[in-house]
């Protein structure tokens, strides 16, 4: 699925220098490499602050929680309505946990088919049916690199200024809509720089962005403790601070983030062109299995950085064991939605609920992709496909 060591070789020498740096500093946590790190991430972002943690899903966290929405930090639990945040049933774990975390109550709405991202249209009649809770929130995520409709999102909230946008861009750093960047979309957003994401640490690390100063400061205080002056406690946070080395790794890669998403981009095309070229893709606005692989649809407005390339497959598990057997890697993001998991059951939902998540759940299929990958281990996997079907 990945080799980490094509990115790395060339990198080496810059990256072992930056954590030589911090060595020599002895400043291991925050301290002006995180604050260096902070301000070049949002300035690409084109968000006014970057406040730097310890993982995504501690950036989604501090993201709630620094816009006031559940009652994770309040010292005592408020009474009336819980807040509600929407958000999509087929994500990562973490993008429905934090919301539970934050101690505000998810309400799942479903996605979109041909872009696997939540659906405004769903949001909207979710909205118009005042159901669940009391909605301070909706928390679209940039699945496979590719941004969420924020145009629709944003013409949901006009009249109701109460209402906040939070990205979860943990998969889209370097993404755009409609040529804003992913970070600058919404009220604040969370990265992860978990080592397989396109931009990645040596270890966990996340980041908020926000162009809110109120946002800034609260997210900045509740990743140490909520502790604006040494011991001092304003509220109840967490302890959620960057390491210094994580901060001087991601420095160095920040400088090659695009020209790997551009490569991320051509590898995709690439794929495209061999799934064409085999007669094995449906026609291209189709999303169904029965007239072959569906390949990934990119919407006009949409700047892909292609974190994954998902192919729609008709009988995925049999051919992603097929593929294993001929040493070709590939993964399920992912096999159950979320309002379907263990976890999840005092929710409510039942099969049924959520059914373009449900059915991306049983067809998608992520084959291997990162910047370096060569052609032809590209057209091995095509080949291993059509062998398949064949
Ligand atoms: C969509 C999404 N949200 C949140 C996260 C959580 O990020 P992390 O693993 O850095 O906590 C991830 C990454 O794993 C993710 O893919």
């Amino acid at each position: 699925m990945l080799d980490f060591s094509r990115q790395y070789s060339p990198l080496r020498a810059e990256i072992l220098d930056a954590i030589a740096q911090v060595c020599d500093s002895q400043s291991f946590i925050l301290g002006p490499r995180v604050a260096a790190f902070e301000a070049a991430a949002a300035a690409a972002c084109n968000a006014r602050y970057g406040i730097g943690c310890a993982s995504g899903t501690d950036a989604l966290w501090l993201a709630l929680a620094a816009a006031g929405i559940g009652d994770s930090t309040a010292a005592t639990r408020p009474a009336g309505l819980p807040d509600a945040v929407i958000t999509t049933p087929f994500s990562f774990f973490a993008s429905t946990s934090c919301i539970l975390r934050a101690g505000a109550r998810p309400l799942f709405a479903d996605i979109d088919p041909r872009t696997f991202n939540l659906s405004p249209d769903a949001v909207a009649e979710l909205l118009r049916l005042r159901v669940g809770g009391n909605v301070k929130a909706i928390l679209p995520v940039h699945l496979y690199g590719q941004c969420a409709d924020f145009d629709a999102f944003n013409a949901l909230r006009q009249g109701r200024s109460d209402l906040l946008l939070i990205e979860d861009a943990a998969q889209a750093f370097g993404a755009a809509w409609n040529g804003r960047p992913a970070g600058s979309l919404g009220d604040a957003a969370a990265f992860s720089f978990y080592p397989t994401k396109n931009l990645a640490a040596f270890g966990d690390a996340g980041l908020v962005t926000t162009s809110s100063p109120e946002l800034e400061r609260r997210a900045r205080s509740l990743r140490t403790h909520g502790m604006p002056r040494r011991y001092f406690h304003d509220e109840v946070g967490w302890n959620s601070r960057m390491d210094a080395i994580q901060a001087a790794v991601l420095e160095v890669k920040l400088r090659y983030v695009d020209e790997g998403n551009r490569q991320r981009r051509d590898r995709a095309a690439r794929y495209d062109e061999l799934f064409r070229a085999a007669g094995l893709a449906a026609a291209s606005e189709s999303a169904s299995t029965k007239d072959g692989i569906v390949l990934p649809y990119t919407d006009p407005r949409a700047t892909h950085v292609f974190h994954q390339y998902v192919i729609r497959a008709p009988r995925r598990d049999a051919l992603r064991e097929a593929l294993a057997a001929r040493g070709i890697g590939s993964e399920i993001y992912y096999p159950v939605p979320l309002h379907l998991q263990a976890a999840l059951k005092g929710l409510g939902y039942k099969p049924g609920d959520f059914p373009h998540a449900e059915r991306a759940a049983a067809e998608v299929l992520a084959l291997p992709m990162y910047p370096e990958l060569r052609d032809d281990e590209q057209q091995t996997v095509v080949e291993a496909i059509r062998t398949f079907y064949a």
